[in-house]
């Protein structure tokens, strides 16, 4: 078994590298950056001995093809992505690296000479905006109305997903985040509680550009049901709904003052609702692939303050 991340070195990635790190999983990092900067804050130096790091981008398809074929994947997890905003701004460049540079990891699974199992992330910004639907808790089964490029390339990769099991069988699994939480989240549109977390630990005030609701869902979490769908044996082409703890920005300041008495004078919020649906079922995702941790919101919480504290004590927290 060997172990393809793309976008390895973002966010999530750093998390699903150290997660299959510690089960003792062979792992070859794909990214256009080379340093492992945000897995230099989560892991010891003794656990990255065996990393192997390979550079390169998504959308270069010969590469990405003759990566997964001559170094012998079996299985890839596939995050490397441009988000929200990038997407907005630049709809073609964004789509050779989101929909293009999927297409790639899905036809280099087909060209390997040996079965590959694909998990991509997709996202919940496959979903409209809240008032697009019904108030209840949306399933896979409901309608995707994406209102942006970037939930519209991630609804095209889940069709393309579909459409490379059903003619060259192909298994996947495609998940759907909402808000990601957690060190090393700082990019994309919803990074702003994660570095309202890192401003409060270094004593700098910052405002939360966003109000109204939000799904967090905590980076380990995310990245075991990443990591667990991988090593699932289930087939076909599946996509899952991920639901973290809905909660509205004016309550994730108060937890913060729970947490740290003090922070409501460094951290405020205000701005739009995030134009996504926020309320999730991830039942199925817990049906087929049981047992992917749910840390509750107060506890990711106190795990990233700490955590950026920790580093800030060892003096590498910008
Ligand atoms: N973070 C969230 O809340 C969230 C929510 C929904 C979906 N997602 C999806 O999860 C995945 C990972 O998100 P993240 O938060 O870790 O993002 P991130 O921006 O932290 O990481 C993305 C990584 O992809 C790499 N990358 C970008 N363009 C590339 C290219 N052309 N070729 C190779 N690598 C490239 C970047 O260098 C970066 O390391 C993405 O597919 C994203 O769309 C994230």
């Amino acid at each position: 078994m060997r172990v393809l991340v793309t976008g390895a070195q973002g966010c999530i990635g750093a998390w699903v590298v150290r997660s299959l790190l510690r089960r003792g999983l062979d792992v070859l990092i794909f990214d256009l950056v080379p340093e492992p900067a945000r897995l230099l804050l989560i892991t010891e130096p003794h656990e990255r001995t065996r990393l192997r790091i390979t550079t390169g981008a998504i959308e270069e398809t010969d590469r990405v093809k003759a990566l997964i074929r001559d170094e012998g994947i079996t299985h890839v997890i596939h995050l490397a992505a441009v988000l929200m905003p990038f997407c907005q701004q630049h709809p073609v460049k964004g789509a050779l690296i989101n929909v293009v540079g999927t297409l790639n990891v899905f036809e280099g699974a087909r060209e390997a000479g040996r079965p590959v199992r694909v998990v991509y992330a997709s996202s919940s910004a496959v979903w409209g905006p809240e008032d697009a639907y019904e108030p209840r808790p949306l399933s896979e089964s409901d309608a995707t109305k994406p209102t942006t490029h970037y939930g519209v390339f991630k609804q095209a990769n889940e069709g393309n997903a579909r459409v490379f099991f059903s003619v060259d069988g192909i298994s996947s699994v495609g998940l759907r985040p909402w808000t990601v939480y957690g060190v090393g989240r700082d990019a994309g549109l919803t990074a702003a509680p994660t570095i309202a977390m890192r401003h409060l630990v270094l004593g700098k005030p910052y405002q939360i550009p966003l109000g109204g609701f939000m799904d967090l869902q905590y980076v380990e979490d995310v990245a075991e049901a990443f990591v667990m769908s991988a090593l699932s044996p289930l087939e076909g082409a599946h996509v899952f709904n991920l639901a973290g703890e809905v909660v509205h920005m004016d309550a994730f300041l108060e937890a913060l003052e729970v947490l740290r008495p003090g922070a409501r004078r460094l951290i405020s919020a205000s701005g739009p609702q995030v134009p996504v649906a926020y309320k999730m079922d991830d039942s199925a995702l817990q049906r087929l692939i049981p047992g992917i941790p749910k840390t509750p919101l107060a506890e990711g919480m106190r795990k990233t303050v700490e955590l950026y504290e920790k580093l800030r004590a060892e003096g590498r927290l910008e």
